[in-house]
């Protein structure tokens, strides 16, 4: 029944966006609203910062720009209730937003359905930007939004409880993972530490680590093309991995609540001995208030039979259509996203660069223990599907993914209906 509704909801909004996508000027012409023009203040929305880092580049910009100052405006942790927020704005076409900070599955949604303007790609130094990142910008080879950060997933582990278990390297695969984990807890350093967790509530976050996983054995979730091809052998081993890992106690039971930030907390706490995040996880978990401070390192994500795969995430800047002040919008653009700020936002706050250099950076690599692994993973990573109804496909993959985490379907009946549902929503999209 649920199934049903959910089928009938994602046909009827994939039409209604399909319809505002070609709706309106479609000659690539210009209107009012897509003319870069108005200077004043303007707010830069995003989601919480995690990161403590975002105030201060506000800050730097607002010292010189007296009659332009930038207002944070902090949205909530999970980046479904971001995306709906900012979707609802845009319907409102409110004012109050100028700069969105974009997730980088967003873009063709946002794009089609023009919550965000075209942007002068030739204004900014995107051939200085990491390839596959500058990609997540565009829709229909435009460019509307300017990466500011890109993100990979990492395996973070306890250096000092694998020591004390005798085991000198991190896990390349799943089952290492688990065999490390039995002999760890059976020291006593490590008998009360749970063995793994990641992102796992029902959000943005779930369908991250669900491609993840089917990536990670082999599968895909759509092909090269666009087109869904979930319901295989090899999805199913991926999701499997998942589904055994919570039957077995390897993912502790409260995992299933677990979104980034209350995954950190229990790593930082000393209640994990692998966890799977994004590179921001490092800085925090060497910080104040942290228990396991110098007391962990990162690896590639482990997967089926070697090293794994993740999907790609991170952050580009937009433009809201409905700003008054898209000029100064602009150029705050231009600064947040510059080369300097760049390299501030990895040293101090271990956040993804997008600038190619500062990855073969020799100065940087010294300082950072992390930051080739966090390359090798954005280079390897996986786009996640890239359709103008994302909210909806992103929907159907937690629905899926999340019934088969909790047993309420087996593995291959929640990869059956995901498949019928991604074909339902991405079925006008073919040609
Ligand atoms: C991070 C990633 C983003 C992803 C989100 C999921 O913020 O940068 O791409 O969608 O996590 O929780």
């Amino acid at each position: 029944m649920w199934r049903k509704k959910l089928s009938v909801l994602a046909v009827a909004s994939a039409v209604t966006l399909s319809l505002t996508a070609c709706g309106g000027d479609d000659s690539g012409g210009e209107d009012a609203s897509t003319e870069i023009t108005g200077k004043g203040p303007i707010t830069f929305v995003t989601g919480k910062d995690t990161s403590g880092f975002v105030q201060g580049v506000l800050d730097k910009w607002n010292a010189d720009h007296p009659d332009e100052q930038v207002r944070l405006i902090e949205l909530p942790e999970s980046a479904d209730a971001q995306r709906s927020q900012m979707i609802a704005n845009a319907q409102t076409e409110s004012d109050e937003y100028d700069v969105l900070n974009l997730d980088v599955v967003w873009t063709a949604e946002f794009a089609a359905n023009r919550y965000v303007i075209p942007l002068p790609e030739d204004e900014f130094p995107l051939d200085q930007m990491l390839e596959p990142v500058v990609e997540t910008a565009k829709y229909l080879d435009k460019v509307y939004s300017i990466p500011v950060q890109s993100d990979g997933g990492l395996l973070y582990y306890r250096t000092d409880l694998l020591k004390a278990a005798g085991v000198s390297e991190p896990p390349k695969t799943w089952d290492e993972m688990k065999e490390i984990c039995e002999k760890v807890q059976a020291t006593p350093e490590g008998k009360n530490v749970a063995c793994y967790a990641g992102q796992f509530e029902k959000y943005e976050g779930l369908t991250v680590n669900a491609a993840e996983a089917i990536n990670s054995a082999g599968g895909v979730i759509t092909d090269e093309s666009g087109k869904p091809n979930v319901n295989t052998e090899e999805a199913a081993a991926g999701l499997d991995f998942l589904v055994q890992s919570f039957e077995d106690g390897t993912i502790p039971k409260e995992g299933i609540t677990y979104m980034e930030e209350q995954g950190r907390r229990a790593f930082q706490e000393g209640r994990l001995l692998f966890h799977r995040q994004w590179p921001y996880q490092y800085a925090l978990a060497n910080g104040e208030g942290s228990k396991v401070v110098d007391k962990f390192a990162v690896a590639p994500l482990p997967g089926l039979d070697g090293p794994g795969v993740s999907s790609l995430g991170g952050h580009n800047l937009g433009i809201s259509t409905y700003s008054k002040n898209k000029e100064t919008a602009l150029e705050f653009i231009k600064f947040y996203s510059n080369l300097e700020n760049n390299r501030d936002y990895v040293v101090t706050a271990s956040q993804a660069p997008v600038y190619t250099e500062l990855y073969e950076d020799e100065e940087l690599n010294k300082q950072l223990p992390f930051l080739s692994i966090l390359g090798d993973s954005i280079a390897n990573a996986q786009p996640r599907p890239k359709v103008v109804n994302y909210g909806d496909a992103t929907i159907a993959i937690q629905d899926a993914a999340y019934a088969a985490l909790t047993g309420d379907m087996s593995t291959e009946e929640a990869l059956e209906q995901l498949q019928g549902d991604l074909e339902e929503i991405t079925a006008d999209q073919q040609g």
